[in-house]
């Protein structure tokens, strides 16, 4: 983090500020941030089947896995010093309904991985996506009435499914729906089902972006979320409850509206678009913050690298220092295995 109080430095020639500049060691000794396999968070997709790994077309290096091949992430992940996955589940088609029941189905695909990897892995911490998008034939993360996403019936179907994986034995929920009042509610209900230790890291500050198309191709979500429409806003877009990318204040008043609702970590979402917010965050609040380089960030980097056009690798380990300097304690991407595997040398 920046420092509020920069000394000025005395005039040429006392100050050179090159000479912290001249030596790979020296610069090492100046540094101000790092970035460390510790501060990342593994996304990983996953479908149905056994010993199964489907290519993401949008996120060239990204697969969908079974539940196996995620174990064995997992254990590469432990490996690697990655301190937590989150999972996300590409539901198959003819399990998704308007009621949305297989997103608290203790047997579904989610918390079918959870207790595989509990077991297998049984040190790293698992994180869960609270949201209704893999589930609804429609693509939103709350139930559609009347071209409206209904807030309160959403909580509730929220709370269930945080409850299934809790019991699953997730570590860290993430609600990353944008509803109202669903960190107290979450909260109440796993304190009252003896998962008083679950954490929920918030997505607090999630902006309506363009940059999440890649992800609705990952999960299966983006063909149908583009035919439906709200009142409000347009197809295919979540605007009636994402935040306007053009706001700032009203992120840290979400930020301290889930918070005081039980919410232990805090995520801003995207990622470098929104380093102001992540800064602005940090400071204001001083609690576990985390950004989310989302799948657009991701194509964005790789697709310019295939092409010769930036360096790959160079790219990614700037992108996720800038969140470190923006005063992040972590970021969730898609990198993390390749970016822990370049760290360890
Ligand atoms: C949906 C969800 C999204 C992402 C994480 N959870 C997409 C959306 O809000 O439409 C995006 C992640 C990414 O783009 O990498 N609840």
């Amino acid at each position: 983090m920046p420092s509020s109080c920069i000394q000025a430095p005395p005039p040429f020639p006392a100050a050179r500020l090159r000479r912290t500049r001249r030596t790979p060691a020296l610069r090492a000794l100046a540094r101000e941030t790092r970035l460390a396999p510790s501060d990342l968070i593994w996304p990983i997709f996953l479908i149905e089947g056994e010993n199964a790994e489907e290519p993401v077309a949008s996120m060239p290096g990204v697969a969908r896995l079974s539940v196996d091949r995620a174990v064995a992430a997992a254990r590469e992940a432990m490996a690697l010093g990655i301190p937590a996955l989150c999972l996300f589940p590409r539901t198959d088609p003819k399990a998704k309904t308007a009621g949305c029941e297989e997103a608290w189905n203790p047997d579904n695909l989610t918390n079918r991985a959870i207790r595989a990897i509990r077991e297998a892995a049984p040190g790293i911490a698992i994180m869960t996506d609270i949201a209704l998008d893999p589930y609804n034939p429609d693509g939103h993360d709350g139930f559609v009435r009347d071209g409206k996403i209904v807030n309160d019936e959403t909580v509730e179907a929220l709370v269930r499914m945080a409850l299934a994986q809790a019991e699953a034995g997730a570590d860290i929920l993430g609600p990353s729906d944008m509803m109202d009042g669903r960190i107290g509610a979450i909260r109440t209900a796993l304190e009252n089902a003896g998962h008083e230790d679950v954490l929920i890291l918030s997505y607090a500050a999630k902006y309506a972006s363009a940059f999440y198309g890649p992800f609705r191709d990952a999960v299966g979500a983006g063909q149908a979320l583009g035919k439906t429409a709200l009142s409000g806003a347009a197809r295919g877009d979540k605007s009636t409850y994402q935040m306007d990318p053009a706001n700032t204040d009203e992120a840290l008043r979400l930020v301290a509206r889930d918070l005081s609702e039980g919410a232990d970590m805090v995520m801003i979402k995207p990622g470098m678009p929104y380093l102001d917010v992540c800064a602005r965050v940090k400071e204001s609040f001083g609690v576990p913050t985390f950004a989310y380089q989302v799948s657009g960030e991701y194509a964005m980097i790789e697709s310019a690298a295939a092409r010769g056009w930036i360096d790959g690798e160079k790219a990614m380990l700037e992108s996720l220092l800038a969140f470190k300097r923006a005063g992040c304690n972590g970021i969730l991407t898609y990198f993390a295995p390749r970016v822990a595997r370049l760290l360890a040398g």
